[in-house]
């Protein structure tokens, strides 16, 4: 397997003006669309199957074969929604792509678009980032300026609309159901599932949900061929990403490489940690992924090598800790954000993300009570596999291994305060 970097997402984001359509054109920009528009659309999803592109949003699911779930055309309308409304704590690698080279997603809506046979298609960002909401509107405007959108697509009868839509700041609007509910004009909650959205999504019909990453990757499949994605990363995790590095290492940002990278050979190139200090532990795709320690630092970064290590490569997102952070600490902000942004549908995350933020708060004060440490993993205990969405699986991901990996540190939660312990983590962190 090839670790060396590959940037093809990322490789003109330092060019001037990188977002424009007139620089996506000089680096190859639209070619894969115009490939695409030659071919069956039958022949689109089966080079997204046979390329092995998974989802880059976090789970990990088969693109093409996602696709494929649609049933049959019934002459009703069938949507594209991309979810822009990254939001995970650490996850910081759709906005970038976004503001450099926007061209990259609309391209590939626009294929995806051919594939399953859709005329309308959404982007749904987060509303607080205005700036890349901005950026987005001005590459569509620009898009159909060019005939890239609209009726007739480049002289083809190809028609599609693709709207911009700012959500409101909800990390929980990133769920995908409860993202087509805020879609909708509803509060976001998350729905049951099945039916999946490829059933009944958007407005009850069929509907691909895929993330920035995932609808950004596929021009370069259509234009270089599935064998030569298929050929970067693993087995069975196959292609390239994203690899969002930041906390503690010199040059945090974003670092494109095959998957199957190590966390090992990503901080040498973001030229090591910061002020040469050791590393103490790490989240290998943000904080809904259970940390891993300097033990994992060369765990080869695919779908299947880390789940083995009992993590998720999620979305990439390495937040890299240096030995003067408190872990209690660490994991007591994680819970703040989750008790905050649970929706409260379904009691055990609701209640659970609660309660575990006051007994965290306790011990990252060095007030904790007897028994807390088993009453954290109590309670997790009764939100992992019993909540409605992934949302409260999520947030027990940094408490249970947090505790796994260092508990002696929330023993001393129970009578002595975290800036006592980690003097040197004072303004450093947060
Ligand atoms: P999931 O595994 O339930 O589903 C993955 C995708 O496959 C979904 O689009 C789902 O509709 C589809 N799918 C699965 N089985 C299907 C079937 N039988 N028929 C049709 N479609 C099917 O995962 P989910 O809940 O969509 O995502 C959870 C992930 O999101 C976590 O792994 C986490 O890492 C990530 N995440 C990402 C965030 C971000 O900011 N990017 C924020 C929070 C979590
Ligand atoms: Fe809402 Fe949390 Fe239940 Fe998900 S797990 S439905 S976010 S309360």
């Amino acid at each position: 397997m090839s670790t060396q970097l590959t940037p093809i997402l990322s490789a003109f984001w330092d060019v001037e003006r990188s977002w424009t359509l007139e620089t996506y054109e000089q680096h190859e920009g639209y070619d894969g669309l115009r490939a695409a528009l030659k071919m069956d659309p039958t022949d689109l999803v089966a080079a997204a199957k046979e390329s092995g592109l998974r989802g880059r949003g976090g789970a990990g699911f088969p693109t093409g074969m996602k696709w494929g779930f649609l049933p049959p055309p019934d002459g009703g309308p069938r949507y594209l929604v991309v979810n822009a409304d990254e939001s995970e704590p650490g996850t910081c690698k759709d906005t970038p792509l976004m503001m450099a080279a926007p061209h990259f997603l609309i391209e590939g809506m626009i294929i995806t678009s051919l594939a399953i046979d859709c005329h309308h298609a959404f982007i749904y960002v987060r509303g607080e980032i205005v700036h890349v909401y901005r950026r987005l509107l001005r590459a569509v405007e620009e898009a159909y300026a060019a005939g890239y959108l609209g009726k007739d697509i480049l002289g083809t009868g190809f028609d599609l609309d693709i709207t911009v839509h700012a959500g409101a700041g909800a990390y929980i609007c990133g769920e995908e159901t409860a993202l087509l509910d805020s879609l909708e004009g509803r509060r976001g909650q998350p729905r049951l599932k099945p039916p999946f959205p490829a059933v009944a999504g958007l407005y009850a019909r069929p509907t691909v949900v895929n993330n920035v990453e995932s609808i950004a990757s596929v021009p370069s499949i259509v234009l270089h061929g599935a064998d030569w994605f298929a050929g970067m990363g693993t087995e069975k995790s196959q292609g390239f990403g994203l690899f969002s590095l930041s906390g503690h290492v010199e040059r945090p940002g974003q670092y494109e490489a095959p998957l199957g990278i190590t966390l090992r050979e990503l901080i040498d190139m973001a030229g090591g940690m910061r002020g040469g200090k050791k590393l103490k532990f790490w989240t290998p795709g943000g904080s809904s992924t259970p940390i891993f320690t300097d033990q994992h630092l060369d765990v080869p970064l695919d779908f299947e090598s880390v789940a083995a290590e009992g993590s998720m490569l999620g979305t990439r997102a390495l937040q890299i800790f240096d030995e003067s952070v408190s872990v209690v600490r660490a994991v007591s902000r994680w819970i703040d954000f989750y008790a905050h942004e649970s929706c409260g549908k379904c009691t055990p995350c609701r209640e659970g993300t609660f309660w575990l933020k006051q007994i965290l708060e306790r011990l990252e004060a060095g007030r904790g009570h007897e028994g807390d440490i088993e009453k954290l993993d109590d309670i997790c205990d009764n939100i992992l596999g019993r909540s409605f969405c992934a949302l409260g699986d999520g947030a027990v991901s940094p408490v249970t291994s947090g505790i796994k990996y260092f508990r002696e540190e929330f023993e001393q939660g129970m009578h002595t305060p975290w800036h006592e312990l980690f003097p040197a983590e004072r303004n450093t962190l947060f």
